[in-house]
Order: structure tokens, then sequence, then C-alpha cells
């Protein structure tokens, strides 16, 4: 046992500094900085990563003469009695000890003595940070894919229970052409297998091993990398030490994943909204996902919906925080880094909270199917088809477009729609029309005819919705 320093060690307790760093310091840090530099009120987050890191760095040091096995043995134990605390909540943090890195390493050295003042060899916090919020993300990312599953899951199971009915398709909020209603929804399907791809895609730069950067440049001891990467399951080493220490893109990419995400909840929601309005009724949800006004008896607020909608700001200010953070950071770490985890934090929880939510409103949530196809039989919507068929009878398509407007003006005139005009009145606007449009006239003739690979008929939306079904483990 090395006596010497645990002299020193108690010396520089008598001189009166309780910090880690505090050797060439002669006096105290003033509270009011403590409080002002302190981040464990939010980075004690990050302990199961941090004591993780510890575990691997430890083990590696081991393995290269760096510790002894009685060392390795106390640290873990050490290790593992201060997660077990933290975990029940009874760890004793102390703010003046700056974040989670140091907290835990005092009370290991507190409570096995020199083998925990060994622990820091060949680190430094600059990588461990790194290395904690690496881990960590990665994690998030799994728990991410999880709950994105079950929003997409969600909206396939909506899918098939509405197969076949219809609805309006929307450009411009003016209705456009008739759709089916699992058209709709699983164009959300797609936006969110878009998210779990970029997601799945970040988690591979975010799944590599930045400890050994040290402070900056690396170190002179004898360590293996490689060894800690395996040690934690990370797929690869950084290669760069002062890329490692300031690098923060794959918690920006990371937020920016979230970002989309929270995007495409919030169109989903302002759709919700809107569908639920009175005028719309195009959608009914469970009392038990609504809620009242305090003032106005008859009101059901769709608030889920709005509060995701309105949470969407936090997410990309989040985003803008970090974007803002490294934008004029020299290399390598600086402490502005130390403010890069509350928007990651925050981006977090928001989205996570937002998708659980809203796969369970879907699951709860009747459309009102007669009112949608309802609406499918005013305004025109079958216009382009009336147009298509006339380019089918040889008529250039500008010409038809011209005709079908005329014709829409014509029944805007009659008050009636086109279904409603006689043979007689059709071909006065082109001898090309026979009797054979009618057919094309109707909504399911028009939906039906959209078979273009990615179109809205029937046969098309029911190969799209067994592939999802197979996709997401509904169907064999
Ligand atoms: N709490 C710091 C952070 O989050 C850890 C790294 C601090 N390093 C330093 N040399 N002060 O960035």
């Amino acid at each position: 046992m090395n006596y010497r320093r645990i002299e020193e060690m108690s010396m520089n307790q008598k001189s009166g500094s309780e910090k880690l760093w505090g050797g060439r310091f002669a006096g105290a840090t003033a509270a009011s900085v403590e409080a002002f530099t302190a981040s464990i009120h939010y980075d004690s987050r990050l302990y199961k990563y941090d004591i993780a890191g510890s575990r691997a760095h430890a083990t590696m040091l081991t393995s290269h003469g760096l510790l002894s096995r009685d060392e390795l043995e106390a640290i873990l134990g050490g290790l593992a009695a201060i997660e077990a605390e933290i975990g029940a909540g009874t760890f004793a943090f102390r703010q003046e000890l700056e974040d989670i890195h140091m907290n835990i390493e005092k009370s290991l050295v507190e409570r096995i003595g020199a083998a925990g003042a060994r622990l820091h060899s060949a680190r430094s916090r600059n990588d461990q940070v790194a290395l904690d919020l690496r881990l960590y993300l990665r994690d998030e990312c799994d728990r991410l894919l999880e709950l994105l599953d079950g929003v997409r899951r969600a909206f396939v199971v909506l899918a098939r229970k509405y197969q076949g009915k219809v609805m309006p398709g929307y450009t411009h909020m003016q209705r456009a052409q008739p759709v089916l209603i699992s058209h709709h929804l699983l164009a959300y399907y797609e936006m969110f297998g878009r998210d779990r791809e970029r997601l799945l895609d970040c988690r591979k730069r975010i799944n590599i091993m930045p400890l050994g950067a040290a402070a900056l440049a690396g170190t002179g001891l004898p360590i293996d990398r490689q060894e800690v990467a395996d040690l934690l399951g990370f797929a690869a080493i950084t290669a760069n030490s002062m890329d490692t220490t300031g690098d923060r893109d794959f918690a920006i990419e990371f937020v920016s994943c979230c970002t989309l995400i929270q995007l495409h909840l919030s169109r989903l929601s302002e759709e919700l909204v809107i569908w639920s309005t009175q005028e719309f009724s195009f959608v009914v949800m469970d009392d038990r996902f609504c809620t009242g006004s305090s003032i106005m008896p008859q009101k059901k607020n769709p608030d889920i919906p709005e509060l995701i909608r309105g949470k969407t700001g936090r997410v990309v200010g989040s985003l803008m925080s970090l974007c803002t953070l490294v934008k004029g950071l020299p290399l390598t770490y600086n402490r502005d880094l130390q403010e890069d985890k509350e928007p990651v934090f925050d981006a977090v929880d928001t989205v996570s909270a937002s998708l659980a939510i809203t796969a369970e409103l879907l699951a709860n949530i009747a459309l009102n199917t007669g009112r949608m196809e309802e609406a499918t039989r005013t305004g025109f919507m079958t216009a382009t088809d009336l147009a298509d068929y006339l380019v089918l009878k040889n008529v250039p398509f500008r010409e038809a477009h011209g005709i079908v407007g005329r014709v829409v003006a014509f029944c805007i005139e009659q008050g009636c729609e086109l279904v409603d005009l006689s043979m007689a009145d059709m071909v006065r606007f082109s001898p090309a029309i026979g009797e054979d449009v009618f057919e094309v006239l109707t909504v399911s003739g028009s939906v039906n005819s959209r078979i273009s690979a990615g179109g809205t008929a029937t046969q098309r939306v029911e190969e799209a919705l067994d592939l999802a079904e197979h996709t997401m483990g509904i169907k064999e």
C-alpha cells in the first residue's frame, strides 16, 4: 500500500479542500461559484452509466498492471454500494463536488481509500463525460425505438380496422381527392418508419467508445481502449483524442432525430384536433383521453394532442440550444459543453412521453366513418378523375383540365355535384364524354382507379397494409 499517497490525501483535506482537483488551490471556492458551476442536480441522472464506465475502466487498468486484483475488488465493491445507494435515493450528493463523476469518485475514495484514488488513472472527466453521454444515449435510442414501434403498430391496427372506408384527401386543407382512410393512416406509419431508420443510423455514431482520449491528447499509461470498448459493447473506439473530447455531434444528431419524431407527432396532433371539432367530427376520442372546461359544461377538449403540439417547441428549442452551444467552440473540451445535458434530457423526456401517450390515444379513438364518407360526396372531389377520363379519350390534359373547370363552375351555378349531371349536360362540355363517365365519377371508382405504386387504390393499400403487418409482427 502506498502510505505516502494516503497521507497526501489527508493533508489535502486538512488544508480545507474537499475537491478532487484541490491540490493547486490555496483557498476554498466561493459558494456562489460552486452553485453556478455545479451540474449534479441534473447529471446525477447519468449515474448508472458513470459507474458502468468506471467498472470497465478499472477492469482494463487491472489487466494492464495499473491496479492490483485486490484494488479492483475494492473498487467494484465500492461502486456497487454507491450504485445501490443512489438507486435507493439514500446517497448524499454534494454540490461542492460539482458533477456526477466527482461525487461518485469522492465517495469511492472515502469508502475504500487508496484503491479508489487510483481509478482515475489514464482518464479525465472530459472523456468520462463523453462516455457517460454515449452510453446513456445508446440506451435512449433503444427505448425510443420501442416507443416508435408502439405508435407504428397502433397505426397498422387502425388501418386494418378501417380498411376499405373512404375519406377526403386534402391539399391546402381543401377537399382534393377521395382516399382510403387506411391510406391516410399508413402515411404516418411511413413517417415514423423513417424516424426509426434515422435513430438506428444515429445509434451507429453514438456507439463508439471515447474513453482513453483522457484530457484531450491521449495518455502515456499502458491502456487498451479496445478492451474497454469490448466490455461496454461498443462497436469501435474513437479515432482522434481531440475530436473525442470536443465532439457533441452525436448528441445533436440524436436530438435532431427527436425533433423529427416530435414534428411528426405534432402534425398528427394537429389533424386530431381538427378532426375532433364539431365542424369535422371525423374522430371521437375516448373520454379518458380528453378533459373538460372549468366554465363551459359542454366542453370535451382534445388536450393530449394540443399538448403534444405545444411541447414540440421544447424539442426544437433543445436542438437550437445544442447547435448554438457548439457553434463557437474551439477544440477541445470547453466547460460550455456541460450545458449539453439539460436539452438532451428534456428532448428525451418530451419525445418519450409524447410517443407513449400517442400510442395509447390511437388505441382508443373511433373514427366516424359515416361522416368521413359523407364528406367525400361534396366538393367535386372526382374532378381530376373526369379530366383523366378525357385524357384516356385522347383529349390533351390541359384541355381536359379546362373542360372540367367549366363543368365544375356549371355545377356550382346549379348547386349540384358532378354525379348529379345528366348525360345531356355532360356532352355540352365535351363530345368525348360517354355513358361510361358515371362510374368514373363515383368515389369508389375514383379511389380504386389510383393503382399507381404507392397510390390509394384498395389493392395497393392492401399490399402496403400486408407488408406493414408483417413488418410489425402482427401477421405471420
Ligand atoms: N461536468 C462536466 C461536463 O458535464 C464534466 C467534465 C468537466 N471537465 C472539466 N475539465 N471541468 O462537461
